[in-house]
């Protein structure tokens, strides 16, 4: 099949670039010029594991190509996955204006084409009843009479990690079919055959596809909330709560998954589904107390970290520290909404004059977001656990795992990376 992807962001990537493992012809479409020249010349504009060496294959097949014209993709494609970002406003409600313009150029396009058979395919998170009366509404006001019963929209989300892309692309839990009509279904189920069984594919209507994918991502968001309240509680009474998470996961009805206190979520998806979400239940009258609770918990986890510290020193005023760990999670250089970076703001709030901090992939997405003299980007971990003894661990690296850095030193840990056999001082933020 022809399958053409609008947006070569990190889903719209590894979805087309994996496609092309079942010999999908794949044209990707983005604004970005550097972007598109870039995966055309087999350079990824993001780092995914396995990724590069399928993207390669795929050019040398010459069965994947990205141009920045849609009239190029639409006049070959069978279907089209539109995956552009769908960003949080200010009040944390969802964004619709990348969506709202690759309509606008869908119909520019198909009003310059001769009607066929097109499927339309929402890959992007949008709330419940965005792709039927917003995307579908738009194209649907203007194109030509001729095109009307031609095309089908369907919406089939992602459920992707994060430097487990590719691998939860191809062997996914389930995958959600939502479509308005037979023919946009079956060709969705016949490209998805190819990866998984029968049994994994969902069909529902397109509304319960879109509420699916926030519905899943606010219970894990709320799995890790209810870990650090559990957490905070078993802290005070002297408890490891992850002692406590290993007998609540044994039960298959709760299940160990996303159940690791520590700092918190963050991320482009939780922290803006979550709210997303919450928004859009009151704006429909609902109170979405969970949801409300799940961000406030993971909103103050970090100021948990540094309590501790306020009592063991009863002031930070005027100290240095060190903070190892900036990306969201580890194998990432991605620090969007990472609690690391919030960890960081409360200490220099609470008037520490120094923070050295370490990662190994995100010190220069850091500096961008966190500019601040009081902070000192290292470039090795030796570097930044040399210039001071109070330690915080942000992020749950690999590297940071060898006890013996840390003699000498007094640790705050927020993710339960050590045990802290041979530090000087050792807190854990829930054990
Ligand atoms: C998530 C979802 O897992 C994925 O299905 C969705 O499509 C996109 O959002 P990702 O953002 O890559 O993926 O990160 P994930 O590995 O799920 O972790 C999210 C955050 O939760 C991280 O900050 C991580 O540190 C935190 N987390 C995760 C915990 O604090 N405790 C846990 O037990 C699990």
């Amino acid at each position: 099949m022809k399958i053409g992807i609008v947006g070569s962001g990190y889903v719209g990537l590894v979805t087309g670039v994996c496609f092309t493992l079942k010999d999908h012809e794949v044209i990707l479409v983005d604004v970005v010029k550097e972007k598109v020249d870039a995966i055309n010349k087999g350079i990824s504009p993001i780092y995914e594991p396995g990724l590069d060496e399928i993207l390669k294959e795929a050019l040398e097949r010459n069965i994947l190509r990205a141009t920045t014209s849609y009239e190029e993709m639409m006049k070959e494609a069978d279907v089209v996955f539109i995956a552009v970002p769908t960003p949080s406003k200010p009040d944390g409600s969802m964004d619709v204006r990348f969506i709202e313009a690759v309509a606008k150029q869908i119909v520019e396009t198909l009003n310059k084409m001769e009607p066929r058979n097109l499927v339309f395919v929402m890959k992007s998170t949008v709330l419940p009843g965005t792709t039927e009366n917003i995307f579908k509404a738009l194209i649907l006001a203007g194109i030509r009479d001729e095109w009307k019963g031609k095309i089908s929209f369907t919406m089939n989300p992602e459920f992707l990690r994060e430097g487990m892309a590719v691998e939860d692309f191809l062997n996914p839990d389930r995958v959600v079919i939502g479509a308005d009509n037979d023919y946009g279904r079956e060709v969705l189920v016949k490209i998805y055959r190819d990866f998984v069984d029968n049994e994994k594919i969902l069909i529902v209507p397109i509304k319960v596809a879109e509420l699916i994918k926030y519905a899943s991502n606010a219970f894990l968001s709320m799995k890790i909330s209810f870990a650090n309240e559990i957490g905070n509680l078993a802290k005070s009474l002297g408890i490891d709560v992850y002692e406590v998470m290993e007998g609540v996961g044994m039960d298959k009805r709760i299940g160990r998954a996303f159940l690791n206190a520590g700092l918190g979520f963050g991320g482009s998806c939780f922290p803006k589904d979550v709210s997303a979400l919450l928004n859009f239940g009151r704006s429909l009258g609902h109170e979405m107390k969970l949801l409300e609770a799940t961000l406030e918990v993971n909103k103050k986890q970090p100021s948990k970290l540094v309590d501790l510290a306020l009592k063991r020193y009863r002031s930070l005023e005027g100290k240095e520290v060190v903070v190892l760990g900036l990306a969201f999670k580890p194998n990432t250089d991605d620090v969007r909404e990472s609690r690391a970076l919030e960890l960081i703001k409360e200490l220099l709030e609470k008037g520490v004059a120094k923070v050295h901090a370490y990662d190994p992939k995100a010190i220069d997405n850091a500096k961008t977001v966190l500019d601040d003299e009081r902070i000192i980007y290292h470039n090795s971990l030796e570097s930044a656990l040399g210039s001071a003894d109070i330690v915080f661990i942000a992020t749950e690296w690999q590297d940071f795992a060898d006890e013996s850095l840390y003699e000498g030193k007094e640790v705050f840990d927020g993710r339960k990376v050590i045990k802290g056999e041979k530090a000087k001082y050792y807190e854990g933020i829930c054990w």
